[in-house]
């Protein structure tokens, strides 16, 4: 087992990067509502000296497991940052300016120029939304289920389109293009809906809010790539193809990368090791 580890404690998952004896990374998730079960299982690896921690729920961390192991603090945005920089670097991708928007339980996007990045701003529309209003809508609150529901549903009779409301018009914009979130229910009064189609019209809803913020602070920054991150993300194919039509659609470039759900505690690592792409 490792020497050094890097946790990320979230709102909602707490992820964990390691090397393994072949310098490969190893990781894994924890729930944060659970976090007895991470300190189990950095109990049951005593060879763990030294840990890196970021994320809102560290303080919460550190009550469970203070007093274990050499602890190192990196700020989340900072930890972030560092993961994305060297998963990026790790795919090949090098962009001198982008944004970098993470769908966690909430949302925070950044933007990076060189070797600088600030975080820009977020929103409260996030992984957590998406859970929240599944479960409101239609009772189900396990991420996986939501997940592949999503993809089965379908949001023509929920969601208003520019279309409908030009009915044998010219559109003065994409026909296709959402013009109100779930907007067809008041105009039809039709209120039952099945669950995957609820459930995919919460996670368009989700997916085109980021991507909306995402793409104004792109012009802002004149920055032609945003890369997605963040455990909402995770095989959810659904989600990310809405994300990145609607990216494309306004004439950006959308970046999904591997292991985008662990950058936190990829940076929180690197923060304490000198693991570097050779
Ligand atoms: N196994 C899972 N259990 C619960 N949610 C999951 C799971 N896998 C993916 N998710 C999704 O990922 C989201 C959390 O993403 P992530 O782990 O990046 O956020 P976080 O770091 O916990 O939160 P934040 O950064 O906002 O504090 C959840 O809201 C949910 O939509
Ligand atoms: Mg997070």
């Amino acid at each position: 087992m490792p020497k050094a580890i890097g946790i990320d404690t979230g709102g909602t998952l707490t992820k964990v990067a390691y090397l393994d004896e072949h310098n490969e990374l190893i990781l894994t998730t924890f729930p944060s509502n659970d976090l007895q079960t991470v300190k189990d299982w950095i109990l049951n690896n005593p060879d763990i000296e030294d840990i890196g921690v970021t994320g809102g729920r560290t303080e919460q961390l550190l009550n469970v497991i203070k007093k274990m192991k050499s602890i190192h603090y990196i700020v989340e945005f900072e930890a972030t940052i560092k993961g994305v920089r060297f998963l990026l670097k790790k795919e090949g991708h090098h962009f001198d300016r982008s944004m970098i928007t993470n769908i966690g339980t909430g949302t925070s996007i950044h933007y990076m120029e060189g070797n600088s990045d600030i975080r820009v701003g977020g929103t409260g529309v996030g992984g957590g939304t998406l859970i929240g209003l599944s479960a409101l809508t239609t009772g189900i609150t396990d991420y996986n289920a939501i997940r592949e529901m999503a993809a089965e549903g379908n949001r023509e009779d929920i969601d208003l389109r520019v279309r409908d409301i030009y009915q044998g018009m010219d559109t003065p914009i994409d026909g296709h293009l959402t013009a109100s979130n779930f907007g067809k229910v008041g105009i039809t009064e039709d209120i039952r809906h099945q669950p995957e189609d609820i459930i995919a019209t919460v996670q368009g809803l989700v997916g085109e809010v980021i991507t909306t913020l995402s793409i104004q602070y792109a012009e802002e920054k004149n920055a032609q790539h945003i890369v997605y991150i963040g455990s909402t993300l995770s095989n959810n194919e659904h989600l990310m193809n809405v994300i990145a039509n609607y990216t494309r659609t306004k004439k950006h470039t959308p970046v999904f990368i591997n292991d985008h759900g662990f950058s936190g505690a990829v940076g929180a690592l690197l923060n304490i090791t000198e693991y570097t792409i050779v």
